[in-house]
């Protein structure tokens, strides 16, 4: 048996997987026309040019280009008029923003757990966290991988509530061939560094709702409105707008985006075929709804009882170790500090809100385990080579399970 690189052995891979972001002379020559151009703001052509790509990419009417995905949940929940008083579902195997934005907009995110084969938010679990306040529900596309837009729309339409699809890891990602972002009121993307369509930091907010597309255009434009003089702001808004140099660099990357996930798709479902062989290790599973999924991360479920008990924080240092780079990914939201601490004023205690939520009691015991012992990520870039780069992943497991079970 080969000795762990961890005990000092020989690792599995000395080599680095394929690096991101990808770029070459197009990014080079689009940020040089915007230099050039003289516009880098508002007035140039690059922005409005990607917000109509994407929008049709993503096949819906209207795009609105803002600074982050997180500025793109919050506008997005201000133009679905969700505010004071009103409780958003939310999951808690989430990138904090899904919450913090509902927070943001002086409203109360209630948690749903999430399911233990997908990890994302579980429908049952929507339906039981449901009252006469709530008003949204944001379903995450955890990974890149579309969560149940059946049974969320269903529920929706049941209840009259509001949906915005956080999907900020699931660029391409569609489910019944339908792109995510097209099938709730509102879909929201970010375009932050690690992202399978980056420029660093930007985001965008999808719809077919004219409404809301203006909504969410004026308030992320100081408040005014599209057929409006500069100086005029019939609402309350702020400056969200992105530059010509993000949208410059968008435009390039996009054009890379479709061949990037089939090869992403191709190589992940080597990978989980592999993997599903080796007792104890589970990828999360692909709904037959799921048409192609964004592979932002590469999600798999660790048992430590097929590993001789060795809990997941041993596995994963040597993963590690054998030079594939590994993480646990989230903690539950609920347990972080802010939502220790009782949430002062607006929005737990501020009047409006006529009912009673203690964090410190929520208990999602799929997403705990998830957090807590089971879950595994691997980085969208890994995915972008070749097979070969997934059999270095699978021998590295079976060294790893060879000793810890020897
Ligand atoms: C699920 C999810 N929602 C929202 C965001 C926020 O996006 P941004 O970092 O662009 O603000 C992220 C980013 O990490 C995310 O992963």
């Amino acid at each position: 048996m080969k000795k762990l690189a961890i005990d000092g052995g020989k690792p599995i891979r000395e080599k680095g997987f394929p690096s991101w972001p990808v770029w070459d002379e197009s990014e080079i020559n689009a940020l040089r026309e915007v230099l050039e151009s003289g516009r880098w703001g508002i007035g140039g052509d690059k922005v409005p040019e990607f917000e109509q790509k994407f929008a049709e990419y993503v096949g819906v009417e209207h795009g609105i280009c803002v600074t982050s995905g997180t500025t793109a949940l919050e506008v997005a929940l201000k133009a679905g008029g969700v505010g004071p008083g009103d409780e958003v579902i939310v999951p808690p195997y989430t990138f904090m923003a899904t919450a913090s934005a509902v927070l943001q907009v002086n409203a109360i995110p209630i948690f749903a757990d999430i399911d233990p084969d997908t990890y994302n938010i579980d429908p049952n679990e929507v339906e039981k966290a449901i009252t006469e306040r709530t008003k949204a529900i944001i379903p995450v596309h955890i990974g890149g991988c579309p969560a149940d837009m059946d049974a969320i729309m269903d529920i929706a339409k049941k209840h009259n509530l509001i949906v915005i699809e956080d999907c900020a890891q699931a660029h391409s990602a569609e489910w019944k061939g339908q792109k995510v972002g097209s099938i709730g009121d509102m879909g929201c993307f970010s375009f932050q560094s690690s992202k399978n369509l980056c420029a660093g930091e930007g985001g965008i907010i999808t719809t077919n709702n004219r409404e809301f597309g203006d909504k969410c255009w004026s308030f992320h434009n100081c408040g005014r409105v599209r057929q409006g003089a500069w100086y005029e702001h019939p609402l309350l808004g702020s400056n969200l707008r992105m530059t010509e140099w993000q949208a410059a660099i968008l435009l390039s990357q996009m054009k890379r985006l479709d061949e990037q996930t089939k090869i992403r798709n191709e190589n992940a479902l080597y990978l989980d075929k592999k993997l599903s062989e080796i007792d104890g290790i589970r990828p999360q599973k692909r709904d037959d709804r799921v048409t192609t999924h964004a592979y932002h991360l590469y999600i798999f479920r660790y048992d430590a009882s097929k590993f001789n008990n060795v809990p997941r924080a041993e596995f994963l240092k040597a993963l590690s170790a054998e030079g594939i780079p590994c993480s646990p990914g989230y903690n539950p939201l609920y347990k972080d500090d802010l939502f220790k601490a009782p949430i002062e004023k607006c929005p737990l205690s501020c009047g409006y809100y006529k009912g009673k939520v203690d964090y410190t009691k929520v208990e999602c015991p799929v997403a705990e385990k998830a957090c807590r012992e089971e879950g595994v990520w691997f980085f969208q870039s890994m995915f972008l080579g070749d097979k070969s780069d997934m059999d270095d992943i699978v021998n590295a497991i079976k060294k790893i399970k060879d000793n810890f079970c020897a």
